[in-house]
């Protein structure tokens, strides 16, 4: 029986692509370009599977490509906010994911955010690469502890968690959280962690906040002007999540005007573009959506993404199935 034809719409590490190459009839990106939707809909039309990853907008109007020739999106990383999930179920297509591998590494760059902005690291380095240190001094760049300090999580899932033991066991942090699906009384005990019963109680009690909600329609702008104003002037906001969960204007309005103390942003709202006002903040530490990027998690989602085709192409329920 001839292979499953299979296209990659970005570059994997180079294991996971050899892996997939001695399975599949596969067709790689060798450009690194992201697709068009044009591109996106050739692929649907021409290939049994189709293995996406955040910078490929699924939209109904991609899913509509006729006569469609693809089963199943494997897609490469846990959120899968820009695939049209009732769209793609609709015409018969299975979506997968990858958590758990990228758990540690995500919640790994929420801690480093949270160290950068309360210690002022992006600041500093801007200062030393500029030639603008003048030496050391009792009152210089002076920035905020974060060990003992109250962390608060909006969301709880498994990054969630994971930040929350970081943070809880490495920083003594005592964890607040609001979660519409809370974990068993004694996972919280465990990450001395407590629920609340609101988003409002987290932000109003927390001194760093960090977000661990999917990216979707109703979670946009969770993080607005009004809920902005309810954190402490001297807490932090941590957005790992997805760019739009926060209005971007909003916040950086309270940046500029100090109602809250600074942010740490590895995703924004129409990323890779950044909203300019970001640029000129010292109290906002900026990296490019780097959550999952290390060698280690970005082959084990290529390896995981692998795992998912084998078992939908043998006729079983892939173990990440979405839809
Ligand atoms: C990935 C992520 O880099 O997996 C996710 O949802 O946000 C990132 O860790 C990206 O999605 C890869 O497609």
């Amino acid at each position: 029986m001839a292979k499953p034809k299979v296209i990659l719409t970005r570059r994997w590490s180079e294991a996971a692509e050899a892996r997939l190459l001695e399975l599949f009839d596969v067709s790689l990106n060798e450009s690194d370009k992201p697709f068009s939707p044009g591109h996106l809909q050739d692929a649907l039309r021409n290939y049994d599977a189709v293995l996406p990853t955040v910078t490929d907008a699924i939209t109904a109007e991609v899913l509509s490509a006729e006569p469609l020739r693809a089963k199943i999106l494997g897609n490469f990383g846990v959120g899968f906010n820009h695939i049209d999930l009732q769209v793609a179920k609709a015409r018969g297509i299975t979506v997968t994911n990858t958590p758990d591998v990228l758990t540690d590494c995500t919640a790994d760059i929420a801690m480093a955010l949270m160290l950068a902005v309360a210690r002022r690291i992006g600041e500093g380095e801007r200062i030393v690469r500029s030639g603008r240190w003048k030496g050391w001094r009792p009152n210089q760049m002076l920035g905020v502890k974060i060990t003992g300090k109250t962390l608060g999580l909006i969301g709880f899932g498994r990054i969630g968690l994971a930040v929350a033991k970081k943070a809880h066991c490495g920083f003594d942090m005592p964890v607040i959280f609001y979660t519409p699906h809370p974990p068993s009384p004694a996972i919280c005990e465990k990450l001395g962690a407590t629920p609340c019963d609101s988003i409002e109680a987290v932000l109003r009690e927390a001194d760093f906040v960090s977000l661990h909600c999917p990216g979707s329609k109703a979670n946009r702008h969770l993080i607005n002007a009004e809920r902005l104003a309810l954190m402490k002037p001297s807490a932090f906001l941590i957005n790992t999540a997805r760019g739009d969960v926060v209005d971007n204007e909003a916040l950086i309005q309270a940046l500029k005007n100090q109602a809250i103390a600074g942010a740490g942003l590895d995703v924004f709202e129409g990323e890779p573009n950044i909203n300019p006002g970001f640029l000129e903040l010292e109290n906002a530490v900026l990296v490019p959506h780097l959550g999952s990027a290390t060698v280690e998690t970005r082959n084990a989602m290529g390896m995981r993404v692998i795992d998912n085709l084998i078992a939908f192409f043998n006729g079983e329920v892939p173990r990440d199935k979405v839809i």
